[in-house]
Parts: C-alpha cells; sequence; structure tokens
C-alpha cells in the first residue's frame, strides 16, 4: 500500500549536498498547491541500483539523478523516452504502472529552452564551440545540433573523448574537434562543459575564441561568478550566463514528467540567479 503523506520526489548524486533542487521543486509545487517532498539522497556508484529500485518498491514518485549516475540511470529503468536514448543518459525517473520505470534526460531541453526562449540566443547558422566531452555534454550534443547550428566544435583536455562524441552524434550535424589551446575563434555561443570550475579552474582557451559579442555560457551556476565567465568577461564579452536558467529548465521538464503539468520558470530564475 501506498504511504500517506506527500508524493516523494529525490535527488540521488554523488556528491548531492550543493543542490539547489529541493528549492526550485519547493516554488514549483507551490504554484500548484502541490502537496510534495524532494529530498537530497548521496548515494555511491555501488549502491545507485539497489538504492533505485528501493526508492520505487516504497512509493516514490520520481527521481533525479545526476552525477555520476547519468549513465547507469540509462540502464536501470525499463524504458527510455527518444530524447533520453540518443544521449544515452537518463536524469529523471517517473514509474509507470507495475514497476515500469521509464527514464528521460530533460537536461538538453533546459539548456535550450533557457538559450532560445529566456535568453534570445539565435542557434541556427551559428558557430558554437562546447568545452568538455563528459555527461553534461552527452545530454545536450543532439538537442543542440537539431537546431543547426553550421558547426559545432567539442574541445576537450582528452581528445579521445571529443572523438567518441562526434562519433556517435556526427549523423545530426557538422561536429569538429580540438583540445583548448587551438579552440578557434569567431563563436558565435561558447559553452563551458567542463567541471574545470568546480576546482575553481578553467581550460586555457585562445584569447580569439570570445569577442564582444560572442553569448558565453557557463552550465555551472553559483553566487560568485565562475572562472571561465570572469576570464571571458575581461576579453569584453558582454553576454556571459550562469546555468540558472538550465537548471530550472530541465527541473520544470522533469516536474512537467511527474505530474503533467509545467511550472512557471522566470519567477524561479530571478529568485535564484537575481538575489
Ligand atoms: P560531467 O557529467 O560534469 O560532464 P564528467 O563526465 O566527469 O562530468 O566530465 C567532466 C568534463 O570536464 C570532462 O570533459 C573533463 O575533461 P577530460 O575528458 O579530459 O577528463 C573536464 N574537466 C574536468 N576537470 C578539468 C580541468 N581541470 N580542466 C579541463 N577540463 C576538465
Amino acid at each position: 500500500m501506498p504511504r500517506g503523506g506527500p508524493d516523494r520526489y529525490a535527488l540521488f548524486g554523488h556528491p548531492v549536498s550543493h543542490s539547489w533542487s529541493p528549492f526550485i521543486h519547493g516554488l514549483f509545487a507551490r504554484q500548484f498547491g502541490h502537496d510534495i517532498e524532494y529530498k537530497l539522497v548521496d548515494v555511491e556508484r555501488a549502491d545507485f541500483r539497489r538504492a533505485v529500485i528501493d526508492f520505487f518498491v516504497d512509493h516514490g514518485k520520481g527521481l533525479n539523478v545526476t552525477l555520476p549516475h547519468k549513465q547507469a540511470a540509462a540502464e536501470v529503468v525499463n524504458e527510455l523516452t527518444p530524447r533520453a536514448a540518443r544521449a544515452g543518459a537518463v536524469n529523471t525517473i517517473v514509474a509507470r504502472d507495475a514497476m515500469q520505470l521509464l527514464g528521460d534526460n530533460t537536461d538538453g531541453a533546459g539548456l535550450i529552452t533557457d538559450l532560445v526562449d529566456n535568453l534570445g540566443v539565435s542557434l541556427e547558422g551559428s558557430r558554437i564551440l562546447v568545452l568538455g566531452a563528459g555527461g553534461a555534454v552527452r545530454g545536450v550534443l543532439a538537442p543542440l545540433l537539431r537546431c543547426r547550428p553550421e558547426e559545432l566544435r567539442i574541445a576537450n583536455r582528452t581528445r579521445e573523448r571529443a572523438e567518441g562524441l562526434a562519433q556517435e552524434f556526427g549523423d545530426l550535424g557538422n561536429i569538429t574537434i580540438s583540445g583548448f589551446a587551438d579552440a578557434g575563434g569567431g563563436w558565435n555561443l561558447v559553452i563551458n562543459a567542463t567541471s574545470a570550475s568546480l576546482s575553481g579552474q578553467m581550460p586555457v582557451l585562445p584569447v580569439a575564441a570570445v569577442a564582444p559579442g560572442t553569448v558565453c555560457y557557463d552550465m555551472a551556476y553559483g553566487r560568485a561568478e565562475t572562472p571561465f565567465l570572469a576570464w571571458a568577461s575581461r576579453l569584453g564579452a558582454t553576454r556571459c550566463h550562469k546555468g540558472w536558467g538550465m537548471l530550472v529548465e530541465q527541473a520544470a521538464e522533469a516536474y512537467l514528467l511527474w505530474r503533467g503539468v509545467r511550472p512557471e520558470t522566470r519567477s524561479v530564475i530571478e529568485a535564484l540567479a537575481g538575489g
């Protein structure tokens, strides 16, 4: 029997203590008068599969999944949405009837909604430089390529990982690869998807990589300016954005999957980024 009380949701990751997701989903729930609980759960790699199954056996309603479990989550579920299958990574799980777990990936939609709808960035025919080739990039490549950029370059410290992604997603558009030092210039949009800023570092890029009109987007967020955006600002870039909008938009897509309604996001982004 399902227990009484609020509908239960959680984020599984390692680490998770820094996450803003409980705050975001709390604001979403308030918009609709929904009674939900959203917990952060630190789950180590070896315990992930068991923890997911236990959560849903115990009538949990939905999960978010973050680093380092997104690829493992794609293996745990019974069914993938087309976008999660293409990404090979899952950030949202919902239980359908009789313990059928559906895995989705809302990261790409979150990024595109923030870039296009919130920030008014035009992607078609543009030249996009993506820094990094890890799990965060895997989730956003297909949605970015579907916006038909002229070129999408993946620059990464480890060249083989960039090559692997270029092979996997090359059918969707024109992907080139490079290291950081030879990342080139004339980019309309530069997205930092490395985890370097978590340790206060940033890839060493050529100064030509950004110009005053380049949109610079860091998937990282936090109160302080990120090393990448600080660097871009020093070079005169005026359109610098932290990833608060992507965070809130991917959460809104997850909420839609779980509860059938899409929350209003602008006020939530302002609450996080504006304060
Ligand atoms: P995520 O899910 O956040 O993408 P990940 O799969 O561990 O995490 O990938 C981290 C990314 O950040 C990788 O592209 C990594 O580069 P490598 O493929 O060479 O490991 C990149 N990265 C991490 N620390 C970095 C640093 N100090 N400088 C440059 N790139 C870094």
